[in-house]
């Protein structure tokens, strides 16, 4: 049943992963050189962009990536373990945003966040994405749900386009004048379309 293209799929929804796991570990180095307490604002800036990819990811996975996974293994621990570890991280998550910059705990939270993350994509990339090897899973279908899946989480989180550099900017708009936003173009869903959207 593994098909040649199931088998692409499959890789093409690691390499997807993968690519997320480095942006959001360069980001946690980028914010160590940050000084908090002279730039507060970059600093504040950076941590919100970062927790907002990570809620994308982590919803990604446990959503579409996860139950798949469940299916292809027969072992269901790993599976068990990264949604234990992803709940922690949405409570340090939780946590740094409540806080404000200046707060002595600022910086170790998401410092601390960082280490978590680090460990849990060390054991996905390092174990749980090695063992997906004979599995009878229709990976086109997921891979084609969570792409569909993460353009509708860009845009719900704000994570689209370039669109957060607006942000800062006190948002007083209504939500009716957020919605008079122009409709994305068509014909942008498919592998490409995910490859332009790095940086
Ligand atoms: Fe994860
Ligand atoms: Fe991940």
């Amino acid at each position: 049943m593994a098909s040649r293209n199931n088998t692409s799929a499959r890789n093409e929804i690691l390499q997807m992963l993968k690519d997320d796991h480095k942006r959001v570990k360069k980001a946690f180095r980028d914010f160590e050189k940050i000084d908090v307490e002279s730039d507060p604002e970059t600093a504040q800036q950076l941590v919100e962009q970062t927790c907002a990819e990570l809620e994308l990811h982590a919803m990604l996975e446990e959503e579409l990536f996860y139950p798949a996974v469940r299916q292809a293994l027969k072992e269901q621990d790993l599976v068990e373990e990264a949604e234990v570890e992803h709940d922690s991280a949405k409570q340090l998550i939780a946590q740094v945003r409540d806080l404000s910059p200046d707060d002595p705990k600022y910086k170790a939270t998401f410092t601390v966040l960082g280490e978590y993350v680090k460990h849990h994509i060390k054991e996905e990339e390092g174990e749980m994405f090695e063992q997906l090897g004979r599995s009878k899973v229709d990976w086109q279908a997921v891979l084609e749900d969570m792409m569909e899946r993460r353009v509708q989480l860009e845009r719900e989180l704000g994570l689209s386009e370039e669109e957060e550099e607006g942000m800062e900017a006190e948002s007083t708009e209504t939500a009716e004048e957020q919605e008079e936003s122009p409709p994305l173009p068509a014909g942008g869903r498919g592998g490409d379309a995910m490859k332009t959207q790095q940086r």
